[in-house]
């Protein structure tokens, strides 16, 4: 990435620093998030945006929102308090399971500390969070090292909503395998819906593929059916906010269509994440949270008014492909071709 997605700078007292994503691509803004509820804020306004990406800044807020509790303190306070920043945190955001993985991670590594004292719980959460990014840039390198054979030599590659470096840690999960393999010299083109309502397509997508010299061109969502029909595409791969354990993939708005679009053109449909993005909790998808967000981000986005004031808008911010549409699910592990609940467990297994 040009700029880094999100970052911890320094120790203990050091600093949560995010690109803020609302700016882009008309302006490349670095902010610090220096309270919980500023965390919170810039994970539910989309500042922070992408499921990995979601989890990280959750894991290092939880260290801007603990680091207050004096190192003499009892260590139940702390414990206390971070339950409280947990729990309020969870709240940010329903549908991306990395942001309950990322909380969760934090509270075992504290509960594996338990009668060490305060201060060295905070040291080690501190570390915890960055691991937590740096884990995450290693699982997207390797999505791109076992995606990249899946590219088209000379073809074209059709994404959705934005999977790249501004959505994780670094290199992204879908964009990975087209950064991954533009690196091995292959050519392809890459078609990027524009991902109504916050145009994430648009803005994310296409700004970060252009600043990579990847050939890029945007379509408006309606368009995929037709770009499709006509021989361009070869190739669908997008991200995922949580996999159920037979491979239902939510994803943003829009990425159900796509896959049924692909299916009917003899397209192969593969979305990319890592483990962190499984939920095998669920046994498929029927149970994954659907967030359902303001109507005004459809009927007066980026402050233009573009409906009757007043008309009803419904608004929710992902749908499931189900299993049945996706040819492989590429995590850091590698390949689940055309994934059943066998499979995935098989996969995680080995
Ligand atoms: O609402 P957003 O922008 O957070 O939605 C993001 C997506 O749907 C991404 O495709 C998904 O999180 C995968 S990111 C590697």
């Amino acid at each position: 990435m040009p700029v880094p997605t999100v970052t911890w700078e320094g120790g203990l007292d050091g600093r949560l620093r995010i690109i803020d994503q609302t700016l882009l691509p008309g302006e490349v803004r670095i902010v610090t998030c220096d309270s919980v509820e500023a965390v919170w804020d810039a994970i539910t306004r989309l500042k922070v945006r992408g499921a990995p990406a979601i989890g990280i800044a959750a894991a290092m807020g939880v260290v801007v929102g603990v680091r207050d509790v004096p190192p003499q303190a009892p260590e139940a306070e702390l414990f206390a308090k971070l339950a409280e920043v947990a729990d309020y945190l969870a709240t940010s955001r329903p549908t991306a399971v990395n942001l309950f993985w990322a909380l969760d991670r934090m509270k075992a590594r504290a509960a594996a500390l338990r009668g060490q004292g305060t201060a060295r719980i905070l040291n080690a959460l501190c570390r915890e969070a960055k691991a937590v990014r740096d884990e995450d840039a290693a699982m997207c390198r390797a999505i791109g090292r076992h995606g990249a054979p899946l590219v088209p030599d000379g073809g074209g590659v059709l994404t959705h909503c934005n999977a790249g470096g501004l959505a994780t840690a670094d290199y992204g999960t879908a964009l990975a395998v087209l950064y991954s393999a533009h690196e091995q010299g292959k050519r392809f083109k890459v078609y990027a819906d524009e991902t109504r309502p916050l145009l994430q397509g648009a803005r994310l997508t296409v700004w970060e593929l252009m600043q990579n010299g990847i050939d890029v061109t945007l379509l408006c969502d309606n368009m995929a059916a037709q770009v499709m029909k006509e021989g361009r595409v070869q190739m669908v791969v997008v991200g995922a906010d949580r996999i159920a354990a037979n491979g239902d993939t939510a994803n943003k708005i829009g990425t159900y269509g796509v896959a049924i679009l692909a299916r009917e053109h003899g397209v192969p449909f593969y979305v990319a994440a890592p483990s962190s993005t499984f939920d095998f909790s669920l046994p498929d998808g029927s149970g994954i949270p659907i967030e359902q967000r303001s109507g005004d981000e459809v009927a007066e986005g980026f402050g233009r008014r573009t409906a009757p004031v007043g008309c009803k808008v419904y608004n929710p911010a992902f749908d499931v492909t189900p299993a049945k549409y996706i040819a492989g699910i590429i995590t850091e592990r590698g390949v689940i071709t055309t994934p059943t609940p066998d499979r995935v467990a098989e996969h995680f297994r080995a």
